[in-house]
């Protein structure tokens, strides 16, 4: 069974947060095929260029973490309409020094939930159009734009709801060929 290493990262770095809750809830649901490692940001300081001439060690292993990856999966909240600050902080980190993009050539997705019924779509809009820049080739369909109600998680910390669980395990599937799709397509030599 060939398996694939999916860093996850998640755009709170709330204790409570939904979406880290959503996304242990995913994992269940997964193919054994896709292993999942977190990648934290909470670490980085705030980018900037300055930093480039000396990278500092939290940013080159954020820069490894990203590189080392099979896929990255995105779990994020929407914060006024985009993604939350700290999770832009922390791809502009993997975004440089110029010419080193981590996100090169890496295939992601995007998920999240949100308790307002918009469910995430605009921050993770916002997402799709930073990765697209990044040139990581992003799962463009299924979309999961998930509202979060009370009891959407049981106590077990499993989707509760079937038809909910359902559709989350097809957008995993979906992920899984995915990522065999992009990472089976050298280019000729
Ligand atoms: C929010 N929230 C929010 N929700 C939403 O659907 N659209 C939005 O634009 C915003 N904006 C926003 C900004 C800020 C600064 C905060 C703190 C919150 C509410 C948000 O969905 C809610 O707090 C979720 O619980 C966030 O997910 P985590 O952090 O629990 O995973």
């Amino acid at each position: 069974m060939k398996t694939y290493k999916v860093g996850y990262l998640i755009g709170s770095i709330a204790k409570e947060s939904i979406n880290r809750k959503l996304a242990n809830a995913l994992f269940k649901l997964a193919p054994p095929q896709l292993q999942f490692e977190e990648i934290s940001f909470r670490d980085l300081p705030i980018y900037s260029y300055d930093h480039d001439a000396d990278y500092p060690e939290a940013g080159r292993k954020f820069k490894q973490a990203i590189e080392s990856s099979d896929a990255i999966l995105i779990v994020t909240p929407e914060y006024n309409r985009s993604v939350p600050g700290g999770l832009k902080n922390a791809i502009d980190w993997a975004s440089r020094p110029w010419g080193t993009n981590s996100f090169d050539k890496i295939p992601s997705a995007v998920i999240g939930t949100s308790p307002g019924a918009i469910g995430t779509a605009v921050g993770q809009q916002h997402m799709r159009s930073i990765l697209g820049f990044l040139n990581s080739p992003q799962m463009n369909s299924p979309e999961a734009y998930i509202q979060f109600k009370d009891g959407m998680i049981n106590d077990a910390g499993e989707i509760a709801d079937p038809s909910t669980a359902e559709f989350l395990g097809k957008y995993l599937k979906a992920f899984h060929e995915h990522i065999a799709h992009v990472l089976s397509k050298p280019a000729d030599s």
